[in-house]
């Protein structure tokens, strides 16, 4: 009897700076449980990391770091896919494929490159415009079904399923067309240091962020220094946004609705309350910051996976690069 094929899901994350909270909140700490579900494929996108400068001795380790969390926030190596998108040179061979199908006019709408050509005035290289398309080519190598992305990826999934569609009315049905994966989960944690602005890996000030790897005395002064506002009582309103930042943290930790908190905390104080959230952000990190030590720690395991990781991608690859070369004339040897 054929066995009903799970639906796949592909996920990437670049090997640049500690995945902070809202990375977390917002995305990461449901890629393990969609591993009893589906087939997973979860990528350390180096390849898209050098679109900006990157110091080469601190990519080599970010990129070990952001595989050894991977495995530490409970992904199996024996359920998923892990691997470094670099390992799998099919992923730069059907992004030059694709981008032969992707038109100039669309990656110069894509919002990404227009913000990230503005930050880097003197560094707008040709892989930042063609990002989107080895993006499209990490999702579509694995016959994705579902891609769990933020919002601010939304844009360049879209363009994936553009592509994809293009691709197959030229030659028939060789993609699938991908689907975005939504959840439940908290879509935005703002900056502690100012409640206006987005939390970000690359935030000069060190108290408006906080990291997975963060110990209990730096997670509790980061939460104890948040920026709120003048008045006293936990509730959302105007000009509260700090506090209904800190608010949400900690109902996506703790799974506590507003009104609960609200109710919670009536009559104490915002010290109290700052308090309360970073012993709750604290204790729900702790087990995966103890696990990452070990992994890191364990040199010949790591290496063991990455090896094993790139074998699977490889090979769950391989016949969308077959297909694809042969639809488009080249020669198979
Ligand atoms: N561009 C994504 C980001 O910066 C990372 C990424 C690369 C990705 N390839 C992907 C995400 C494929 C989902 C699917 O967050």
């Amino acid at each position: 009897m054929e066995e009903t094929r799970k639906k796949r899901i592909f996920s990437g994350i670049q090997p640049t700076n500690t995945p902070h909270l809202g990375n977390y909140l917002g995305a990461l700490r449901n890629w393990h449980r969609l591993q009893e579900e589906y087939d997973c494929a979860y990528s350390i996108v180096d390849l898209h990391s050098i679109t900006v400068r990157q110091d080469p001795v601190k990519l080599r380790a970010q990129i070990k770091e952001s595989y050894a969390l991977l495995l530490a926030m409970g992904i199996d190596p024996d359920k998923s896919i892990v691997f470094v998108q670099g390992h799998n040179p099919a992923h730069a061979q059907l992004s030059w494929i694709l981008s032969c199908y992707t038109q100039f006019g669309e990656l110069s709408r894509m919002t990404q490159f227009k913000d990230k050509s503005q930050k880097h005035p003197e560094n707008i290289n040709a892989g930042l415009f063609t990002y989107p398309v080895l993006m499209a080519a990490d999702i579509l190598l694995y016959q994705a079904d579902l891609v769990p992305v933020g919002i601010d990826q939304k844009q360049h999934l879209e363009l994936t399923r553009n592509i994809a569609e293009r691709f197959n009315n030229l030659y028939g049905e060789t993609f699938i067309v991908p689907e975005p994966y939504i959840t439940k989960s908290v879509e935005k944690i703002m900056s502690l240091a100012d409640p206006a602005k987005k939390m970000s890996k690359s935030d000069e000030n060190p108290n408006a962020t906080v990291t997975v790897l963060d110990d209990r005395d730096t997670i509790m002064r980061k939460f104890r220094r948040a920026v709120t506002d003048s008045g006293c009582e936990v509730r959302r309103g105007e000009g509260k946004e700090g506090i209904e930042n800190l608010m949400s943290v900690y109902g996506a930790v703790t799974e506590k609705t507003f009104e609960e908190i609200e109710k919670e905390f009536e009559g104490k104080g915002y010290g109290d309350f700052k308090a309360a959230v970073g012993e709750a952000v604290a204790d729900s990190l702790l087990p995966m910051r103890e696990e990452y030590k070990r992994i890191i720690a364990d040199k010949a395991y790591l290496e063991r996976c990455m090896k094993e990781g790139a074998e699977k991608a490889f090979a769950a690859s391989r016949r969308t690069l077959r297909k694809v070369n042969k639809k488009v004339g080249f020669i198979d040897l």
